[in-house]
């Protein structure tokens, strides 16, 4: 990769800073500080996960896998053989008492709508809020991708260290999106593109870091990424919704929501714009 850009790294940033110099404004940030109060950092290791969780189950790959079998392939995982890198392990369903472990919750907007009292439970129905991601040496994240329902993201590394590249929302002509799946790029690896395949990706700006143990890295809706992995690491991403992005995300819900049953799907859209209109009133006070 050639000539990335450096995601900005800051400490102790003060709220309307972040959100003038980067929520707003769209853009990536590392926050070194904003998790310095987590009990999860220091407390989360391999070890800790097969100890008290080993016998906790995935399906991966068509075959069931137990966290400790995991454990064990991170610990050990090279380049040549990379653990495999499970996604979609939602905490609330896999590790629900270890949730106060990251807290305090870290928001990035006015108002974390995510947890907003006005925001009823049907609307983030079946959205995965809280996921940790297990990795080692040589484990990436499969694709190229921008996350479902336009969500923002924030990733804070409880272990380890993880690679990241990023790509603009303004990239997206660049990233041979997906027929099936247009929030997907073809181009699967951007450390070594074909570009005879996708000659346009050259024209693609990676942003790069390194997230380490303690760090968070923030990225707001339709930003393109990936990431790979050179040591066992243990990261917990959190969705943010926020007034920037609750419309699209609404938009793309309803998408789903029409699938089955275009009627409910109306309704639910209603609501959602009504319950929108009230926060961003409530946030317009702050
Ligand atoms: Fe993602």
């Amino acid at each position: 990769m050639q000539n990335p850009f450096q995601i900005d790294r800051r400490s102790n940033l003060g709220r309307k800073a972040l959100l003038n110099e980067y929520v707003n404004k769209n853009l990536p940030v590392i926050l070194t500080d904003a998790a310095k109060d987590w009990p999860a950092i220091g407390k989360w290791t391999p070890e800790f996960f097969k100890t008290h969780y080993g016998h906790l189950t995935k399906e991966l790959d068509g075959r069931l896998i137990t966290l400790a079998e995991q454990v064990d392939r991170v610990l050990a995982s090279t380049p040549e053989d990379p653990a495999p890198y499970p996604y979609c392990v939602e905490m609330t369903d896999y590790f629900p008492d270890l949730l106060k472990d990251i807290e305090p919750a870290i928001v990035f907007g006015r108002m974390d709508r995510v947890r907003s009292p006005l925001m009823p439970k049907a609307l983030m129905h079946g959205t995965p809020i809280h996921e940790i991601f297990f990795g080692g040496n040589g484990s990436a994240f499969p694709f190229v991708h921008f996350d479902a329902l336009y969500l923002g993201t924030n990733i804070t590394q409880i272990y380890g260290a993880k690679d990241f590249v990023l790509y603009r929302p303004e990239d997206g002509p660049y990233m041979y999106p997906r027929p099936d799946n247009e929030k997907f790029s073809r181009v699967t690896n951007v450390f070594d593109p074909d570009l005879e395949r996708f000659p346009l990706f050259a024209k693609a700006k990676p942003y790069f870091a390194t997230l380490n143990a303690g760090e968070t890295i923030y990225f707001p809706c339709g930003w393109w990424h990936t990431t790979v992995t050179h040591c066992p690491s243990i990261s917990s991403g959190r969705v943010v919704l926020n007034t920037l992005n609750y419309d699209m995300y609404l938009r793309d819900k309803y998408k789903r929501w029409s699938q089955r049953s275009k009627f409910k799907a109306k309704v639910a859209f209603g609501i959602g714009k009504g319950v929108g209109s009230l926060m961003s009133a409530i946030e317009s006070l702050h």
